[in-house]
């Protein structure tokens, strides 16, 4: 027995100076290490050992079975790191570097952002207001009672009948009043939603900026000084508009302001860039606030609206589509 472990010793001497690589070596590992190989099968032996030699055979064979995983290791360490060292010497250290691709804010961000410094310019603060809204908020206190004709004028996403997806950022107005005093100077931005079909005009999803103020003595002629400071910043100083009279629930009078639009080689026309009006005192009652004492304005603009008419976009989805080539751009 003991002259089989040292020819065993001897054998794998002799193969692992043969290996070359990884592959070779796990040849001599199969032969010898494995669980069926020839070092764990001499012990498989030991027990048909003569007592007498048993101490001494298994001594000899501990230590093979030492010897042999230790060498193992051994070579098996130096291959590896060979060939890590051969990977490395393939890296070409005069290849240019990858380009880092940074990203942007989108269009409709830094149409807001614009718009939020104008105002912050004019004194105004920016709140903000949840999208799922009660139908309270969106239609009652700015009133719109049940069966008003104007409801219909916003196919509504209902959650339940009293909860759903705001239709407009108006009900913004509503929380800001409930939650403060006057003076109130905000304007509060934010997505809204409406059941409408999809075109190249309108989208299920769009963004709004909500304006108020709120004091004693407001007057319309304030507010037509703040929208046509907005107005000229934002489209430049040059830029035509007009004052429309129309309708909304929420305030009393209202009136919708246009700006020319002159595209080149084409016939120009007027565009509704936004909403507004007096605050309407049923909508103070509603939120606490004596109409007696205090008067207020309000305005509202669809900023994807204002972004395509500044920029030249006639196509919403674009804004919703996220393609890198139209989004670079800007
Ligand atoms: N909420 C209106 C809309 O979605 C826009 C609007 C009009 C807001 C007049 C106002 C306002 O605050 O005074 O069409």
């Amino acid at each position: 027995m003991l002259a089989k472990i040292s020819e065993t010793r001897k054998d794998f001497d002799d193969d692992l100076s043969k290996t070359t690589d990884i592959q070779s070596l796990e040849e001599v590992r199969l032969k010898y290490l494995s669980r069926k190989g020839l070092v764990p099968q001499l012990f498989e032996n030991f027990k048909d050992v003569s007592r007498v030699e048993k101490k001494s055979v298994g001594q000899a064979l501990n230590e093979l079975k030492n010897y042999t995983q230790a060498k193992f290791d051994e070579a098996k360490e130096k291959f590896e790191a060979a060939a890590k060292n051969e990977k490395e010497s393939e890296l070409d250290l005069t290849l240019p570097g990858r380009m880092k691709t940074l990203g942007s804010r989108h269009l409709i961000t830094q149409t807001l952002d614009e718009m939020k410094f104008i105002f912050k310019g004019l004194g105004f603060s920016v709140f903000e207001g949840p999208e799922l809204e009660s139908d309270y908020n969106n239609f009652e206190a700015l009133n719109f009672p049940d069966d008003h004709p104007a409801r219909d004028m916003q196919d509504t996403f209902f959650v339940t009948p009293k909860f759903l997806l705001r239709t407009h950022t108006s009900p913004v107005q509503i929380r800001v009043m409930q939650s403060m005093k006057p003076p109130i100077r905000a304007i509060m931005p934010g997505k809204v939603f409406r059941n409408e079909a999809i075109s190249a005009k309108s989208y299920c999803l769009f963004h709004q900026v909500e304006g108020l103020y709120v004091d004693t003595d407001v007057t319309f002629a304030e507010l037509k000084a703040t929208l046509v400071a907005f107005i000229k910043q934002f489209f430049g100083k040059d830029v035509v508009y007009r004052f429309r009279a129309s309708f909304f629930p929420f305030t009393e009078p209202s009136a919708e302001m246009d700006v020319w639009w002159q595209p080149k080689g084409k016939e120009g026309r007027w565009l509704e860039v936004l909403g507004c009006g007096m605050v309407d005192p049923n909508v103070l009652i509603n939120v606490g606030i004596d109409p007696e004492k205090y008067t207020g304005y309000a305005f509202g603009m669809g900023i994807e609206r204002t972004a395509m008419r500044k920029y030249g976009i006639d196509d919403i989805r674009i804004l919703f589509d996220s393609d890198i080539r139209f989004l670079k751009q800007f």
